[in-house]
Formats: structure tokens, sequence, C-alpha cells
């Protein structure tokens, strides 16, 4: 074979080696993007549980507001987020744990220990300690979230949204 078409040959040989690497390249950016975009994630079937105090830091049938953070998904995000809930400890193995917005509007309503109730200060709304209106315009009880305890954990999962009567 002449000079000319080694030259040629070896010359074919590297821009076929070059094609080769930029489409791996390629394929090794599209990839993730396809996947990405294609196929969006999916739902999280199991529940969250979330550990939002202690047992012992709570009194007995003395609400209380507790403080905590629980994860929020969205798509692909996972954030985490400031979450309330006010409790009431029952007895030593049972709690209530009430989610922290009226049912009226969705004011933050609070403890009023004076006259041993909730009481939502956007429109005079009152609720028991076990969460039933007692006044104003609230058309159902206090949301709940479920509870489990663990040891001494209290553990809470999703609001519930309450039905039926005020009362
Ligand atoms: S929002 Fe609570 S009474 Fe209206």
């Amino acid at each position: 074979m002449s000079d000319e078409g080694n030259k040629a040959t070896r010359r074919t040989f590297l821009l076929m080696v070059i094609y080769g690497l930029w489409s791996l390249m390629g394929l090794a950016l599209a990839l993730p993007a396809a996947i990405y975009l294609l196929w969006p994630p999916r739902p999280r079937k199991e529940r969250e549980w979330v550990e939002a105090g202690s047992l012992v830091q709570l009194q007995p049938k003395t609400p209380e507001e507790l403080v905590f953070r629980r994860n929020r998904v969205d798509g692909w995000k996972i954030s985490s987020e400031k979450a309330t809930a006010w409790v009431v400890k029952t007895s030593d193995t049972e709690v209530i744990a009430f989610g922290p917005q009226c049912p009226h509007l969705g004011c933050a309503y609070h403890w009023d220990p004076q006259n041993q109730e909730f009481l939502c200060p956007c429109h005079a709304s009152t609720f028991s300690i076990d969460g039933r209106v007692t006044a104003g315009p609230a058309p159902r009880p206090l949301d709940r979230y479920e509870v489990k305890l663990e040891g001494d954990k209290l553990m809470l999962g999703p609001v519930h949204k309450s039905e039926g009567p005020p009362t």
C-alpha cells in the first residue's frame, strides 16, 4: 500500500475514534436527561411518620403546641419544612394531635387556659379540649394527625380532615 493510502486509512480510523467518543459523551449526557423527563418520580406510597416530641414532656389534659420538621416531597424535590401540632395527652398511652389550622378559614388557633378551650382569634370559633366546636362559625371539629407512640416518642403521620357536624 502506498504512503498516501496508509495516511488516509489512519486518518479515517482516527476520525471514527473521535466520532465514537463524541457519541459516547453525548449519550452519557442525554441519557440521564431523558430518564428525568420521561419517567416522573413514583409517588411515595408509604406513610411518613415524624417524631414530634416526647411523651414525658406532656402534662395530662394540658394541650401543648409542638413544633417539628417534616419532609415535603414535590416531584423530585424533597424539602424540610416546619410544622406544628396541638397535642393533648389523654392518658399514659393515649395522645390526640390536632392540625394547627382552624377548620373555618385556616387561621392559627391557640389554647386559652383561662377558659379551658381552643380559641381561634379570626372569627371567634372555640373548640373543646377534644376538638369539638363549642361556638363560632367553624363548620367541623379540629382536624387530627394520625398518632402512634414508640416508647416515649410521639410519632405523627398525615393530618386527616375531620368530618361531620361541629359538635
Ligand atoms: S378562621 Fe377560625 S373562626 Fe374563622
